[in-house]
């Protein structure tokens, strides 16, 4: 949610810069802009809308040298949260007559009261932002030292922030910080980029510094020095990033999204390589740090986490009860940090997030740990938040997720969940058989999500014929339910079809009434438990003129005649079955979202990863 990128080093700070803000453009799209030290002083170029405007808007400044051999500069891509998305709210702001510049990603809670303050004092603001009163208040502070004078800013702020800061009268330097809003600092040679993600800075360098909360860091060229914000000098470790510049470009797919579906076989390999052991029909989960004892004594799995991660959860609460005959629970991570819930000791809290950055998922991680649960975290991005503060947990491997619409972390946190349903079951009443005949269910899911993708072109065809309509069901039982609300959530973010999932036994408890001709329905029939009953309710939606879409099991006749069109997967248990028809479902919903002319990695309103509450 934002991103903020940062230069200072040997070379040209504007194209890094640049290059750096499309990387983080998913991050929030609304607008973008950036700030450099130049011959005359700080210079900033702000434009809403995307970072091509921003290009664009920047004109004969890209070939002045004056300017753009600059090595000092801050960027930032905004996700509107104060003050509508134009060009003045946009950052980097200034403050002090623009010897200062502050870009700013979080929410400063008291911004109204510090805002009346400066006000009264004479300060005029510029722009509707809280991240100006930031600005605002490093430039009261400021007397010649950048790193004081944001000391100070930031112990008057409540609230989250990742910042980079400059001053006119300190060129070469940068100081940045974080509280709640990662930042990243990638180490190179006589240079330093930093960023709110590593996705900005795998191309210059590997070695990267994680900041955590209340640190503050001054950088000079290739020279980074970090304190806490009390001014105690700390040692933070340099971490060795592990993706591969390529695998955040769209490698030659059209968009991120499909690139990421198509990745998504080996993507599920890594996340469950080494973890699934097929002789002893259980999972390898030494990330969990917790011995086969202390396995047995929960009394509960809580899954917390947030929209895909949410629905993945719901799969993992169903796998836990059915495997391991164990209480499972999944919530919705506001609800639990703001309802005061009941957890405790005997409660392993599994908090689900591909960023690792969601406020609601980390104030749940921190809610849970407040009151003595054990906590693990089950996230993608290595050294993101919730990650580091889980303190445990399993990392998804999946790879970076760029299309801000999340597929491939959706079935690789499916394919762990499964695997710690199967290690909690093998820890209690599960047979060696069971394990096994499980286990090696789930070491199929890679070649079974292949023969789906193999299928594109079909899908695409079965998609024309969504193209007209503005509003859909999904349904489904059982672990199909899931399914169906990932199925909906995904043609609604990037479709803009609006799109219910219920449960296919609900349908008749009020729904049903808004069945006829132009509400298709979309019904998880694939064989397993339930299926006969969805069979029976795709009847009911067709008898009132529904147009109904089945997701069903190859060569299931009955299934198929029951419907107008159908996508086929392969036989499978419905357990697996939620990896392999949510496959096709990504797939749907992308050719249904091209089709309507979307702009599917960026769809509007949307960030990648949610920092406000
Ligand atoms: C939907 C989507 C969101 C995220 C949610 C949680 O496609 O991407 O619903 O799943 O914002 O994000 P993470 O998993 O990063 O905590």
């Amino acid at each position: 949610m934002c991103g903020i990128v940062a230069y200072a080093g040997v070379r040209a700070a504007t194209p890094i810069l640049l290059q750096g803000l499309r990387k983080l453009e998913y991050r929030g799209y609304d607008s973008a802009g950036i700030a450099v030290h130049s011959e005359d002083g700080i210079k900033i170029y702000k434009q809403e809308g995307k970072v091509a405007n921003l290009v664009d808007s920047l004109g004969d400044y890209q070939g002045d040298p004056k300017h753009s051999e600059s090595h000092v500069g801050i960027a930032h891509t905004r996700w509107a949260t104060h003050g509508p998305p134009t060009t003045k709210n946009a950052h980097p702001h200034p403050a002090g007559n623009g010897r200062i510049a502050l870009v700013h990603n979080g929410i400063i809670e008291n911004y109204r009261g510090l805002k009346a303050k400066l006000e009264a004092e004479g300060r005029v603001f510029l722009s509707d932002t809280d991240s100006e009163v930031l600005a605002h208040l490093v430039d009261y502070h400021y007397d010649g030292d950048l790193a004081l004078a944001l000391t100070k800013a930031l112990k008057e702020v409540d609230g989250t922030y990742g910042v980079a800061c400059m001053s006119e009268e300190e060129p070469g330097k940068l100081v940045v910080a974080r509280r709640g809003s990662p930042i990243v600092i990638g180490l190179g040679d006589g240079e330093t980029i930093v960023a709110s993600d590593a996705s900005a800075i795998i191309s210059h360098t590997r070695q990267a510094i994680y900041l955590d909360d209340n640190d503050i860091a001054v950088i000079q060229g290739g020279k980074v020095d970090v304190k806490t914000l009390d001014a105690s000098p700390v040692q933070r470790d340099i971490a060795d990033i592990d993706w591969s510049a390529d695998a955040a470009e769209k490698g030659g797919y059209e968009h991120y999204m499909l690139k990421e579906i198509f990745e998504q076989p080996e993507a599920i390999r890594n996340a469950t390589r080494g973890r699934i052991d097929a002789d002893q029909g259980t999972a390898v989960l030494s990330g969990l740090a917790l011995s086969p004892r202390e396995l047995v004594d929960f009394h509960r799995l809580l899954i917390v986490g947030c929209g895909t991660s949410l629905n993945a959860g719901l799969v993992g609460e169903y796998a836990v009860e059915d495997f391991a005959a164990m209480l499972g629970e999944v919530e919705q991570a506001a609800e639990f940090r703001y309802r005061n819930p009941i957890v405790g000791s005997k409660d392993l809290v599994v908090a689900i997030s591909q960023s690792g950055e969601t406020a609601d998922t980390l104030a749940a991680v921190r809610e849970a740990i407040n009151k003595g649960a054990m906590v693990a975290g089950l996230v993608n991005v290595v050294g993101s938040t919730i990650a580091r503060e889980a303190g445990r947990g399993i990392y998804l491997h999946a790879g970076p997720e760029i299309s801000v619409a999340s597929t491939k972390a959706f079935t690789c946190q499916v394919s762990v969940l499964l695997s710690i349903a199967l290690k909690l079951a093998r820890g209690r009443r599960m047979s060696l058989e069971e394990g096994q005949r499980i286990a090696n269910e789930i070491l199929r899911v890679p070649d079974l999500v292949q023969q789906v993708l193999e299928k594109n072109d079909e899908i695409a065809k079965v998609a024309e014929n969504f193209v007209k309509f503005d509003n859909m069901f999904y349904i489904g039982r059982g672990y199909m339910f899931p399914v169906a609300l990932e199925g909906a959530l995904k043609i609604k973010e990037i479709s803009y079809i609006h799109a219910e999932a219920y449960n296919a036994a609900e349908l008749k408890h009020g729904p049903i009434a808004l069945l006829e001709e132009n509400m298709p329905v979309v019904a998880l029939m694939n064989k397993g438990p339930g299926k006969e009953k969805t069979v029976g309710n795709v009847e009911e939606c067709r008898a009132r003129k529904a147009p109904v879409l089945g997701v069903i099991t190859e060569g299931d006749d009955e299934a198929r005649e029951a419907c107008d069109w159908v996508i086929e997967i392969p036989e499978c248990p419905h357990y697996t079955a939620t990896i392999v028809a949510t496959t096709a479902l990504q797939l749907f919903s992308y050719h249904v979202a091209r089709l309507r002319g979307c702009p599917i990695d960026q769809p509007r309103n949307l960030a990648k990863s949610v920092t406000v509450e």
